[in-house]
């Protein structure tokens, strides 16, 4: 990555041709010492990891596949709004570098017309309460084809490339996005995460939609009606009672 404009982060890259995935790499770089800021970058991942066990479709060159390592000194129960602090970084450069109509599922899934075109998992280590330090693993489906995904991801998936009709440089958007994750992450440090929220409910296509999701106590269908404090997601029932999602996955109904 050449002419990086960031002050921390990606100040140290690694770049891997096939890995199993950049979120082992990075846990173990952390174990050695690597610093905040520490990029891992792989053209394609064996095992690549996604959100609740799931796996995530990496193929060779035609995405980006990377794991940052941060290391706020915040309570542990602040991951949450780290989570949704870097689907609005990845939301901004995205549309920086593409004409796109991209928007945030709660809590961060970016996607175009309804198909998921990134996804974002954050892997933590805590210690005393407050968090020792974060993998932010962020896959972004770049120049893929239809022909590039499983039969079974062409519902559901799509890519930049696909959407925009243009292939996009990857050093770009990488750069791109660790600039914007860095202005947003030193904005959280200091004033906290009312200004994020802010950032994130304009760019969410969950608010104010009808949607359902499932708990250990069931199934809850209802609006998305706001954003908490704490990153949670309020949903009101049709009874008008309103519950609280603090993590999982929704449905757009
Ligand atoms: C999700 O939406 O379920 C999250 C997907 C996260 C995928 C990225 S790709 C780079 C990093 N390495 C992994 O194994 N997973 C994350």
């Amino acid at each position: 990555l050449q002419g990086m404009r960031t002050k921390v982060l990606g100040q140290k890259v690694h770049i891997y041709g096939e890995v199993d995935s950049t979120q082992t790499i990075a846990h173990s770089l952390v174990a050695s010492g690597a610093p905040e800021g520490t990029l891992v970058l792989a053209e394609a991942q064996t095992a690549g990891r996604g959100r609740m066990g799931r796996a995530w479709h990496s193929p060779a060159g035609k995405g980006i596949w990377m794991s940052l390592v941060l290391t706020p000194r915040v309570p542990v129960y602040f991951m949450p709004q780290l989570t949704l602090l870097s689907a609005v970084a990845l939301c901004r450069s995205i549309q920086k570098v593409c004409r796109v109509d991209i928007g945030i599922k709660w809590p961060n899934d970016l996607l175009i017309k309804g198909k998921k075109v990134s996804g974002i998992l954050l892997e933590s280590s805590g210690e005393d309460e407050r968090l020792k330090y974060v993998i932010a693993g962020i896959g972004i489906s770049v120049n893929l084809k239809v022909d590039d995904y499983p039969e079974e991801l062409r519902k559901v998936a799509t890519s930049l490339a696909i959407e925009s009709g243009t292939e996009i440089k990857r050093e770009t958007l990488v750069q791109e996005f660790l600039l914007e994750f860095e202005e947003l992450y030193a904005l959280y440090l200091e004033e906290g995460f009312s200004p994020i929220r802010l950032l994130w409910e304009a760019l969410s296509v969950t608010l104010k939609r009808p949607i359902r999701t499932y708990t250990p106590n069931g199934v809850i269908e209802g609006f998305a009606d706001s954003l908490d404090d704490s990153g949670a997601l309020t949903v009101i029932t049709e009874n008008g009672e309103k519950i609280k999602v603090y993590s999982g996955d929704i449905e757009l109904r």
